[in-house]
């Protein structure tokens, strides 16, 4: 591959493959299962990014294993109708046509396990983006690095990755125990928590005990904030991931730290900048069939006061249809968007000044990528706010 033998594009691929390998002291290329391709978006890429896809595409790029890709910067599907504007939808439907042509499923969504992409545990993985990376890697027990844009889209391609890092069995083993001295209670506690464990910085891989139960939407909420605030890429929750017995073994080799409620409750503060909210904002990470079930239960027979968008991915919104929970929630007139997300969308155009929210994840960047103020609350109290009493 490396010397053009498969095209220009597979050597370019292999290339940058063997450049990292080499830096890392990677023994050898690994094969992988699938790949999960970041920088979508033409808000987050630019023309910078939509050349360089194009000319892969030019090159007759195209990927030898499943893969999926991250979402774009609007609805693709309904970008009119929800008001983004021509000139970026422009741009933003040339890089996805760039992918498509590459044979990458448009799947638009950072929960590609949610929809098909799901690796068995012990499999070797490309994934970009942080919260499916640290989902992957914990709950399922997939072995990925962190991926970016270009590094997944290189092993999509190839086939392989270099082996490093999260690969190995020994780059798997926690860094830190991390002892939770409350009983988690609330779901958004636990995307608390994440980004609380994610914020005290130097942790690699965190190993978790306390008292709780989390279910999966709660799981992918605490990889999504651990990833936010700490990019951390891996955790084990003693008695919940797959690895963590073969993890506790290293226990007495880490650092301990504990976590308070108070420390949730400072993370709480700190991420809410404002006590109004104009704008109501769900799916950070992409809403899941159960979460869109309980959005669409609450919202039954009501009506919204404010801008009501909830994210997922498009086939997620398919099978909300089929099952009758967008009409509850359209109905009520809130917005179920897919494709997309309220971080790498350009949310700061509809002239909205302040969110709320109940992922850590969503207020950690809102602020910076969309110049938004944020109010951080659980599920029911934001969707319950942008309701007409
Ligand atoms: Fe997903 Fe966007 Fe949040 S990519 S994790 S919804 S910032």
């Amino acid at each position: 591959m490396l010397d053009g033998e498969y095209g220009p594009a597979k050597a370019t691929a292999m290339k940058l493959l063997v450049t990292i390998g080499d830096v890392f002291e990677a023994s050898r290329l690994v094969g992988i299962k699938s790949a999960q391709v970041s920088g979508v978006s033409y808000k987050n890429v630019g023309d910078a990014g939509l050349h360089f896809i194009q000319k892969l595409r030019d090159m007759g790029a195209e990927v030898s294993v499943p893969t999926t890709l991250n979402p774009a910067g609007m609805d693709l599907l309904r970008w009119k109708e929800i008001g983004f504007e021509r000139s970026f939808a422009k741009k933003q439907l040339r890089i996805a046509n760039a992918f498509e042509k590459m044979k990458i499923i448009p799947t638009y969504t950072c929960t590609p396990y949610l929809v098909g992409n799901c690796p068995a545990r012990g499999e070797h993985i490309a994934w970009a983006e942080s919260s499916a990376i640290a989902y992957a890697n914990s709950v399922i027990g997939a072995r990925t690095n962190r991926e970016g844009g270009p590094t997944s889209l290189a092993c999509a391609i190839t086939g392989k990755t270099p082996l490093f890092g999260l690969h190995m069995e020994d780059g798997r083993t926690p860094s830190h125990v991390v002892d939770v001295e409350f009983k988690i209670s609330k779901p958004i506690e636990y995307s608390l928590l994440g980004y609380t464990i994610g914020k005290i910085g130097g942790l690699k891989i965190p190993f978790i005990r306390g008292e709780f139960h989390p279910s999966t939407d709660e799981l992918k909420a605490l990889a999504a904030a651990l990833g936010a605030s700490g990019a951390i890429p891996m955790f084990h929750m003693e008695d919940f991931t797959p690895e963590s017995g073969d993890a506790s073994k290293h226990l007495n080799e880490c650092e301990g730290l504990e976590v308070e409620k108070r420390d949730i409750k400072q993370t709480l503060e700190e991420l809410t900048t404002n006590g109004e909210a104009d704008f109501v904002c769900i799916g950070c990470p992409h809403c899941s069939i159960s979460e869109l079930k309980s959005i669409s239960k609450i919202l039954r027979g009501k009506k919204v006061s404010k801008e009501l968008w909830i994210f997922t991915s498009r086939h997620n919104r398919e099978v909300a249809e089929k099952k009758g929970y967008l009409d509850e929630i359209e109905g009520a007139g809130g917005k179920v968007i897919s494709d997309t997300c309220m971080v790498v969308s350009p949310l700061e155009g509809f002239g909205f000044t302040s969110v709320m929210t109940n992922s850590c994840k969503a207020a950690h960047y809102l602020p910076s990528t969309c110049g938004l103020k944020t109010n951080l609350l659980e599920l029911r109290q934001c969707i319950d706010s942008a309701v007409i009493h």
